[in-house]
């Protein structure tokens, strides 16, 4: 169900918005999920902030839960409805897509799939139910390299949506791989030639960088991994300065974690906004989601994320092949 601008605009402006959802949370037996790209504000109402895979895993602790109140985009929440069929899944605004879950339609894989019958699909969980039924594997940033190394050496791999990380999975595993054309429209915006100039204005930074990013930055980064793996070697590390090439969300967790550290959101060839800052890193779909809309998810049970039984089966399969590596 889409969510009027009624609804958003009955909402009385006195109302304690964090309160609310706070006891919403306890009437419904909900658990919120949150991904780091979220608005800050989302971030911190979580019970749970993680990436891709780690919030999969969430979703499928919670058992107490009746409720999954899901901040992040629209295949993260499906991938909880598949794993948790029995729990009501609301995202507070439906169309929060993915540039790489709209990029791999389910016909044209299973096209691609009749083509190679030899090969075995490997399919990114930025991926529709639909896209994920027609797949062997499905994979995160997480744990994509683990994935592909579980694939018999002798089986050709046809790897889907993602180009970036496909062919940066191809050359670290060294495995030759079939591509499906998607991109992210976040990731694919940053510069090499503007990161290499704020890496000479700051040689001691280092560069880490989301595998979705195009080959020309994954080969410039002294590290590469997902969202968790980033933040880990943000804090962790030696080194006081960061150029952080993925969408900007990010930062907040980084900054709680590790305060101490100096962070630069990695520059993109598009300008620069008024404030002097380049809003091009924020991803336009996972910045749908705003606090009124989860308070209204959350109050009214909708917007439902709901799957036919016989493709949920047939998506659970490859997620599950995932999880049982751990
Ligand atoms: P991870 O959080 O799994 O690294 O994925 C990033 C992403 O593309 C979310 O949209
Ligand atoms: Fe999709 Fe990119 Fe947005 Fe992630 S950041 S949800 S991959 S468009």
């Amino acid at each position: 169900m889409e969510r009027s601008d009624d609804a958003l605009l009955s909402i009385d402006p006195s109302l304690d918005l964090f309160a609310e959802i706070e006891r919403l949370k306890v009437e419904r037996k909900a658990v919120i999920l949150a991904h780091y790209y979220q608005d800050p504000d989302l971030q911190d109402i979580a019970d749970f902030l993680g990436d891709s895979l780690a919030l999969a895993q969430a979703a499928r602790k919670a058992e107490e839960a009746k409720v999954i109140l899901f901040l992040g985009v629209h295949f993260m929440a499906e991938t909880a409805k598949i794993l948790c069929p029995d729990k009501t899944v609301v995202l507070p605004d439906p169309e929060a897509g993915c540039s790489l879950a709209e990029a791999c339609p389910p016909e044209k894989l299973e096209a691609w799939r009749e083509a190679h019958p030899e090969h075995v699909v490997v399919t990114y969980i930025n991926s529709s139910a639909a896209t994920k039924a027609h797949s062997d594997w499905i994979c995160t940033s997480s744990n994509a390299r683990r994935v592909i190394e579980a694939v018999p050496k002798d089986r050709p791999i046809l790897f889907a949506p993602d180009k970036n990380l496909g062919a940066w999975l191809s050359k670290t595993c060294g495995r030759e791989m079939d591509l499906w054309p998607g991109t992210c429209i976040v990731h694919e915006t940053f510069s090499e030639r503007k990161i290499l100039a704020l890496m000479s204005e700051h040689p001691d930074a280092e560069l880490v960088a989301h595998p979705e990013c195009e080959e020309s930055v994954l080969r410039r980064a002294h590290f590469v991994g997902s969202t968790s793996k980033l933040l880990q070697r943000v804090v962790e590390s030696d080194r006081r300065k960061f150029i952080v090439a993925t969408e900007s969300g990010i930062l907040h967790e980084m900054r709680k974690r590790a305060p101490d550290k100096i962070l630069f959101e990695a520059p993109t060839e598009d300008g620069l906004r008024e404030d002097g800052t380049c809003g091009c890193q924020e991803c336009p779909y996972m910045k749908l989601n705003t606090l009124e809309k989860a308070y209204l998810a959350l109050r009214d049970l909708e917007p439902r994320i709901e799957i036919d039984e016989d493709l949920r089966r047939r998506a659970l399969l490859p997620l599950e092949r995932m999880l049982s590596l751990g």
